[in-house]
């Protein structure tokens, strides 16, 4: 059954009569990575997940965006610098979002968005484009909302979004209600400095699948679905607490059982979903043997080729040495 429930129904309940807007404001997200992940949506016009995940920000690998009033009355967009058409997907998309809170007034908006991410390594840029795109929108239209109900906002944009309103490690709620507004995500308060993530690209190449499409069909033809949702439940639990005792073992063992068990599950449907290439399986094994060597190291992966390291900062150059080039996000450098 279709949600009845529009997003706009939704946000409109939260804005003013009559919006006022800023000149300009500029906002800036982190992108993030999940350790315990989000895979299946039970409602795909919100976003709304059917499990809750668990993720830690890339401190300054993000987005940054500027809304301004359009002087010459027209809407546009740059993406790095670049102007898009109006009839560019993603300039439809950011659009669609904006009109979620201009509704029908006449308000030529600029918007200028700088991904911090860079190209190569890889990352997904729409969990902190839309998360920039969302704070930035509460402050040009002086809306002052929570972050909660900003996260849910963010959340309709792209469903990992929700994650990217926060620094460190994060959790989003799967929440129960028909409007979503419980499904929002919180930070989690505590800093691991010597925490670090390892990048290791093995493609840039366009993904054939998007996590829609990847996540519908895994939901619609897995029998191993059920399976996922129970063992998200659970991962959750143990990496919030291995988070909570900085317990690195148990962090990084269930972050790479969740990851793979979500690949599997990927697999398990059809036609099968699989993101892995054969560079990703040697990078695989390559980890398993450092490990075996005594390097405590583990991964994880998202919906694309490319194969995310976890360590510790005291193995960095072990790590260094048998990954080339790596690049590498201290998520908590600027945290106190
Ligand atoms: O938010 P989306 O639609 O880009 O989906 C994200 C899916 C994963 O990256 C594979 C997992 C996650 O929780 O980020």
């Amino acid at each position: 059954m279709t949600n009845p429930l529009t997003k706009a129904d939704i946000v409109a309940r939260y804005l003013p009569t009559t919006l006022s807007h800023a000149t300009s404001a500029t906002a800036f997200a982190p992108s993030n990575i999940a350790l315990c992940k989000y895979w299946g949506k039970r409602d795909a016009e919100l976003n709304l997940p059917i499990n809750a995940s668990l993720s830690i920000s890339l401190g300054n690998l993000g987005t940054s965006t500027t809304l301004s009033s359009a002087e010459n009355g027209i809407d546009s967009l740059s993406l790095n610098g670049k102007k898009l058409s109006k009839d560019n997907p993603f300039y439809q998309k950011v659009f669609a979002f904006i009109d979620l809170f201009r509704r029908k007034q006449h308000l030529p908006i600029c918007i200028a968005t700088t991904n911090t991410i860079p190209t190569a390594a890889g990352l997904a840029s729409s969990a902190s484009g839309f998360a920039a795109l969302t704070l930035a929108i509460d402050k040009f239209f002086n809306l002052n909302l929570p972050l909660s109900t900003l996260s849910a906002f963010a959340r309709m944009g792209s469903g990992s979004a929700s994650r990217s309103l926060y620094t460190g490690f994060v959790e989003w709620h799967k929440g129960t209600q028909d409007d979503g507004m419980d499904s929002y995500a919180e930070a989690i308060d505590s800093t691991w400095q010597d925490f670090r993530i390892g990048i290791v690209q093995v493609s840039s190449e366009e993904k054939k699948i998007n996590s829609r499409q990847g996540m519908n069909r895994t939901v619609n033809t897995s029998m191993l679905y059920s399976q996922w949702q129970r063992q998200a439940e659970h991962d959750l639990e143990a990496i919030r607490n291995a988070i909570i005792h900085k317990d690195f073992t148990r962090l990084g063992e269930t972050a790479e059982h969740n990851a793979l068990s979500m690949h599997a599950t990927m697999i398990s449907a059809f036609p099968p979903v699989l993101y892995w290439q054969p560079e990703s399986v040697a990078v695989m094994h390559k980890v398993w043997q450092l490990r075996d060597n005594g390097t405590p190291a583990y991964l994880t992966m998202d919906a694309g080729p490319n194969v995310k390291l976890l360590f510790l900062q005291q193995n960095t150059a072990a790590i260094t040495k048998n990954f080339t080039p790596l690049k590498i996000i201290a998520p908590f450098a600027n945290a106190k």
